[in-house]
């Protein structure tokens, strides 16, 4: 069996009981757009597939915060698998540092691997999967839909953000809004432009049915 292969399994066994909006279902998402967009660049399309496949594979929302836990579960199962030193090092490399919340201490000049799996996990927080995911995760949160005494924050503010209670509509103003514009690739940037579209119009129509 090929790495990737193995890695399949071994993200699917791993993530058999996880939340839906973090499951293997979202990896395998993520995998699919990042294989498309990686077709369309130069780059390492191997390192693009693990990355993609492990980006996930222990969420420090669930760790008590704890980002250290997915590098070293990866670590260990890479250096069960057949590949160099510098390859389980671009591939922890990647998945450390695909996060939204991180992105401002990464900068902008990324390697092509880590901008091909960021703009692929971003694609499913958008659109109507992103909508899905969304509502899936303000539910296990228990917080309100929307609130009209809070205005939408339009900017990522954390300050701004704990005045909002958290709503799940202003999630979309605090991040899922700002997404399409961050996007790296042309390929990510072309397949935003509906998603973000389709999120704009939900929202219209939301509020319109608020009303
Ligand atoms: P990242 O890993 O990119 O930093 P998160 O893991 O925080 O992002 O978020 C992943 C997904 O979980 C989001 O795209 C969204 O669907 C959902 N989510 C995260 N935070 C919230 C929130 N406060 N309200 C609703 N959904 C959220
Ligand atoms: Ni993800």
């Amino acid at each position: 069996m090929s790495i990737t292969e193995n890695t399949i399994q071994f993200v699917k066994e791993k993530l058999k009981n996880a939340e839906a909006g973090h499951d293997w279902f979202h990896i395998e998402r993520v995998y699919k757009n990042a294989k498309k967009i990686a077709a369309e660049e130069d780059c390492d399309t191997l390192l693009v597939e693990i990355s993609a496949l492990l980006h996930d594979i222990a969420d420090a929302k669930f760790h008590n915060g704890d980002e250290n836990i997915a590098l070293e579960i990866s670590r260990d199962f890479l250096e069960t698998q057949n590949c160099t030193e510098d390859f389980i090092i671009d591939v922890l490399y990647s998945i450390k540092n695909i996060s939204f919340k991180n992105r401002e201490e990464v900068g902008d000049n990324i390697p092509i691997e880590l901008q091909i799996i960021q703009d692929a996990d971003r694609l499913d927080a958008i659109g109507a999967i992103g909508i899905a995911r969304t509502f899936h995760f303000g539910g296990f949160k228990n917080n309100l839909l929307y609130d009209p005494e809070i205005l939408p924050v339009t900017k990522f503010n954390k300050e701004e953000y704990k005045k909002s209670n958290g709503t799940t509509i202003n999630h979309f103003y605090e991040k899922l809004l700002l997404l399409k514009d961050m996007m790296h690739t042309e390929k990510g940037k072309e397949m935003a432009e509906k998603r973000h579209q389709f999120m704009l119009n939900f929202l219209d129509e939301f509020l319109a049915e608020w009303d």
